[in-house]
């Protein structure tokens, strides 16, 4: 039998209720499908500090790098935000990304079809929305030094460098060009090369890259029209190949798109070894504890952990699969609530997951 060793990073905040769901999931499918998971847990983020005082320990990097894939819910809580800067809990999911070298953050964002109503945009804006984010990330100004403040003179400053070399945009936009090879083969890079330096390397490197493949159709935006364009028009894109900061920002904006953030899987890769699998929201600590979270961008993100770490496509499309059976018969959480939905709790929820399995 196929054995699967998954570390899973339950977090911080709405962190452990998701995950509850997901490990559910997981050990249905494996019921299902005849493979054997081992899923260990570890500490990771806020509740990692509290332990040993690092977000991410060293024991849980070693584990994660010698797991198949690993499952990360969400880490982070104001109460660490007065904290040196190394020891929060957003600086121990850099370190894991840092760690795992991985470099390629995909975001897919898509429309549930039960789900047309529930965004705040137009549904005829929304309806044939399919796109993907592939956000490079573990460099650019998330990483780039020198950065630092100064604070010991009258008036204070801080500054931070976004840099990139063109190998780190060379392997970003591989990816990129990968993933729209399955596609419709269009790709939209997104800079800021009208006034940055790094993004005029990045626009001419990814030309460069991209000319390489005659079928792959580029455009270039900047990214202030591309925030623009995806709220006017989102389904004109395809592939949205951006860095790391502006990756982190056009994919809030188009997870808001699908109705939720509570929606939205993503999947961080490197050419080799372990991938982390994780939703795109953040620990809510507001709801934390209340039963009340919309775990399905976890379970999205245990489907294309499914899918792309372990190679486990059918168990992956039955999650997708469930997920869309249980919202087209009107079961939301909270953050999708309209007149018409049967109002469930996270557990309730994935209760219904996992009887579609
Ligand atoms: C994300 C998050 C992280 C990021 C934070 C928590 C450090 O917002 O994955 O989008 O900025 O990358
Ligand atoms: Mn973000």
């Amino acid at each position: 039998m196929k054995s699967y060793k998954i570390v899973l990073l339950s977090g911080d905040g709405i962190g452990p209720e998701i995950s509850e769901v997901s490990v559910k999931i997981l050990k249905k499918l494996s019921q299902k499908y005849a493979f054997d998971i081992d899923i260990k847990e570890e500490y990771f983020g806020g509740i990692a500090y509290e332990k040993h005082k690092d977000p991410a320990p060293e024991v849980t990097l070693d584990q994660c790098k010698s797991s198949d894939a690993v499952l990360l819910a969400c880490v982070g809580d104001a109460k660490y935000d007065s904290l040196p800067r190394e020891l929060r809990p957003e600086s121990g999911l850099l370190k894991l990304r840092s760690a795992l070298n991985l470099f390629a953050n995909i975001r897919p964002v898509k429309i549930r079809k039960s789900l047309l109503d529930s965004s705040s945009l137009k549904k005829e804006i929304i309806e044939n929305v399919d796109l993907i984010v592939v956000r490079e990330l573990i460099g650019g100004i998330y990483f780039g030094k020198p950065r630092g403040q100064i604070t010991n003179t009258e008036i204070k400053k801080a500054f931070n460098t976004m840099v990139y070399d063109s190998s780190e945009i060379e392997r970003i936009t591989e990816v990129a060009v990968k993933i729209a090879n399955q596609r419709s083969k269009k790709i939209c890079s997104v800079d800021k090369a009208n006034v940055l330096e790094v993004s005029q390397l990045w626009r001419d490197t990814v030309l460069a890259v991209t000319s390489k493949y005659k079928d792959i159709n580029l455009s270039n935006l900047y990214v202030d029209n591309a925030a623009m364009q995806l709220v006017k028009e989102p389904s004109q894109f395809d592939v949205i190949l951006t860095n790391n900061l502006f990756g982190d920002i056009l994919s809030d904006l188009a997870a808001m798109i699908t109705g939720s953030i509570g929606m939205l899987p993503s999947a961080s890769l490197n050419n080799k070894g372990p991938g982390v699998f994780e939703p795109v929201h953040g620990s809510a600590p507001d709801i934390a504890g209340k039963d009340i979270a919309n775990p399905i961008a976890m379970a999205l993100s245990t489907s294309m952990m499914l899918k792309i770490g372990l190679n486990e496509k059918e168990a992956a499309d039955d999650i997708e699969t469930a997920i869309d059976n249980v919202l087209s018969k009107g079961y939301r959480t909270l953050d999708l609530k309209n007149e018409n939905c049967q109002l469930l709790s996270c557990k309730e929820i994935g209760e219904k997951i996992i009887q579609e399995i």
